[in-house]
């Protein structure tokens, strides 16, 4: 039987402390691959997983992506401790809430916030990634989007869905840019997850009214999507370069 042999893959993970990353990040581990697992406050998530898996010589990464001066440091700090990276996983992410009855000041402060962690960090990531990548003759990035890309969000969220639009643009644009530079580049959206991100959503709404959503029976779980993130990572997938995988539960099918 054949399965996913990451063993001789370096990956760097960003926000794998909890939720979809860390799932992916384990999930790859499992598979033999050696991951720089990225985390912000949460020290003891990351290190707990970091520590299952000690023959991979995995290690955890401290960066505030909300500041561009952790970016660049995050990047040199994994390439100085691994020496090359064969794909990046840019994970990390916030769902902060705004109203457009909102003060400008207090709205635009949301906005700003968002953008520079799930967009600009994303987006340095890349630039610094093309660099490297285009020097060891190839790698790979998934972009963790999201489902509010297609389908649109409520108005809580504009600066969410928008800044994960733009992630979206970036990859697409990667796929094709960099292509016989030997780059990939993919997408995957999610729907509604089942994570610490979704609880405060979870706890306003109410599960029911998920589920009703949902074509499937059970809400998605992290673990349903990391083993597409760890397919990509092994190469089976090159020829898919550019595209969204929509991993929703069946919410909305385009
Ligand atoms: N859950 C969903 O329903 C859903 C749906 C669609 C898309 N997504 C996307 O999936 C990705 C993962 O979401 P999740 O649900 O797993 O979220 P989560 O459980 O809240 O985890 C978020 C991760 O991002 C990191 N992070 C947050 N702010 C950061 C900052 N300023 N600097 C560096 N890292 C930061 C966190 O690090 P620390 O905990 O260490 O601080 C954590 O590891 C996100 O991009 C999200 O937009 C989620």
């Amino acid at each position: 039987m054949t399965h996913i042999d990451l063993a001789n893959k370096t990956v760097l993970i960003t926000g794998a402390s909890k939720g979809i990353g860390q799932s992916i990040a384990d999930y790859m581990m499992q598979m033999g691959a050696r991951v720089a697992v990225h985390y912000n406050s949460d020290k003891k998530g990351a290190k707990t997983l970091v520590d299952k898996y000690p023959d991979t010589q995995s290690k955890i990464f401290q960066a505030d992506l909300s500041k561009t001066e952790d970016v660049i440091t995050l990047f040199a700090n994994v390439i100085k401790a691994f020496g090359a990276i064969d794909a990046m996983v840019l994970n990390h992410g916030v769902f902060l809430q705004h109203s457009a009855q909102d003060k400008l000041d207090d709205w635009l402060s949301v906005w700003k916030s968002t953008m520079a962690i799930n967009l600009d960090a994303v987006g340095i990531l890349t630039k610094l990634g093309i660099e490297h990548f285009r020097v060891q003759n190839g790698g790979r990035f998934v972009y963790i989007g999201s489902r509010a890309v297609f389908r649109g969000e409520t108005e809580e969220y504009l600066a969410y869905a928008a800044s994960k639009g733009g992630l979206t643009s970036l990859a697409r644009s990667v796929a094709r840019s960099f292509g016989k530079d030997n780059i990939k580049s993919f997408v995957i959206a999610p729907g509604f997850t089942r994570t610490q991100m979704a609880e405060a959503f979870i706890s306003s709404y109410g599960e029911e009214r998920i589920l009703s959503e949902i074509a499937l029976n059970e809400l998605t779980k992290p673990k349903d999507i990391a083993p597409l993130v760890a397919l990509i990572c092994s190469g089976d997938m090159d020829h898919a370069t550019g595209a969204t995988i929509d991993m929703n539960a069946g919410s909305h099918i385009r």
